[in-house]
């Protein structure tokens, strides 16, 4: 097949839309079937563009546009192509695409640089399957954490069994690590999934720095009852006292403005409207930029909640499930797309990150930038995401000056 059959971005990111374990919405989660038809798919338009593209042992998809000197280190570009449940079109996926259409661009004008480029297409970034995000990327950093192949998923499959149906072999996982010499940079076109873009009236701007994280899964243990029988001041209502907690997250992160703190999934045991809940468990993903202040607030909010329970006698324990510090983004790239943005007619805006990005694992392997796109309203993790095909076109044309005058 040749470069002028690649279909044109939008058809692309509709066509991965449709790639979805869910008939009225998108999710496509690490390791699933819609996940392996993915690849497949972006691993022929690789080909298309004019890459060589292969599938590594976690899964990412990676195609490689060679450069005129063999021995250079090379670019990455890309984003990742899992979803979180009943996502949007666009988060991960419009990174993919755009780089695959960058490279597209050159192929057909038959431009080479003295470097290769390599675009990937990341397994798993959101960490909805198994509650460990940036699993593709820290493969790739050297980074993986072999501990999480015994994660399991909501159906008990764990980690390892899951990447072993596949077709993968986990032990292979440290096969997928790049070494710094052989990748001078990571640069990643995102969705900026807020607003500031929007109210700037800008359609892109240039990342400083990735917001820190930290994610807990939380038990609130208390004492299943009848609820026609136990009166309301004999009980350990475990949800009850699970929701004041939700609401000292929201408590806290108001009082200490640069955090943001979110309950995002509960599940009530027995979850039967005629019993006294017995057991609660929630999750909590806590982020701030300063990760000072976010290790000090997540030990205000550990104790408070400590307190609540005890003032309920119900028991809490708290399991860290994911830990990620904030990464700044390299001066050296944020400069050349400062230039890149210039020589585009864009104004080189320059916002920090609220978000997680696989730029934030690849920066343990090597110098970061990304490239945000105005989405509208500022609306992510929804499926009413939305980005203009004009927007689109302003971010491939802002890669396509940084990598002409990328040394
Ligand atoms: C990923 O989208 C995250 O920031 O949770
Ligand atoms: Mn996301
Ligand atoms: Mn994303």
């Amino acid at each position: 097949m040749t470069s002028s059959t690649l279909p044109n971005i939008s058809e692309m990111i509709c066509r991965l839309a449709q790639l979805s374990e869910l008939s009225n919405g998108i999710t496509r989660q690490f390791l699933s079937s819609e996940h392996r038809e993915a690849n497949a798919l972006v691993c022929r338009w690789m080909e298309m563009a004019g890459m060589r593209a292969h599938q590594d042992a976690i899964g990412n998809i990676i195609g490689r546009y060679e450069g005129l000197e063999t021995d250079l280190p090379a670019v990455m570009i890309g984003s990742h192509l899992d979803t979180v449940v009943n996502a949007g079109k666009f988060d991960g996926i419009l990174g993919v695409v755009v780089a695959i259409h960058c490279i597209s661009a050159l192929y057909k004008e038959k431009k080479r640089y003295r470097f290769p480029i390599e675009v990937i297409g990341f397994a798993d970034e959101e960490g909805t399957r198994f509650q460990s995000t940036y699993l593709g990327s820290k493969a790739v950093a050297g980074t993986f954490d072999f501990t999480s192949l015994g994660r399991r998923d909501v159906n008990g499959t764990s980690m390892q069994d899951a990447l072993l149906s596949f077709g993968l072999e986990p032990d292979k996982i440290k096969n997928a690590a790049r070494k710094p010499k052989d990748i001078s940079a990571y640069i990643e076109i995102h969705i900026e999934q807020g607003p500031v873009l929007e109210e700037q009236g800008i359609p892109a701007g240039i990342v400083t720095e990735i917001t820190g994280a930290v994610r807990f899964q939380v038990t609130v243990t208390g004492t299943a009852g009848h609820a026609g029988t136990v009166p309301i001041h004999l009980r350990n209502d475990a949800l009850v006292s699970a929701c004041e907690c939700v609401l000292m997250v929201e408590e806290i992160a108001r009082k200490h403005p640069k955090t943001v703190g979110t309950v995002g999934q509960i599940t009530v045991t027995a979850g039967a409207s005629n019993v006294i809940p017995g057991e609660t468990v929630f999750t909590i993903d806590l982020r701030a930029a300063d990760n000072e202040i976010r290790h000090k607030v997540e030990h205000e909010l550990i104790s408070e909640m400590q307190r609540l329970c005890q003032k309920r006698q119900t028991k809490i324990s708290l399991k860290k499930v994911h830990e990620a510090p904030s990464v700044t983004c390299s001066p050296r790239i944020i400069n050349q797309l400062q230039n890149a943005f210039t020589k585009s007619k864009h104004k080189p805006y320059c916002l920090p990150s609220g978000a997680g990005h696989d730029a934030a694992a690849m920066a343990d392997l090597t110098d970061v930038g990304m490239i945000f796109i105005r989405c509208k309203e500022g609306v992510s993790h929804n499926p009413a995401e939305s980005v203009s095909e004009p927007d689109i076109q302003s971010g491939l044309d802002i890669l396509l000056e940084f990598l002409n005058a990328y040394d």
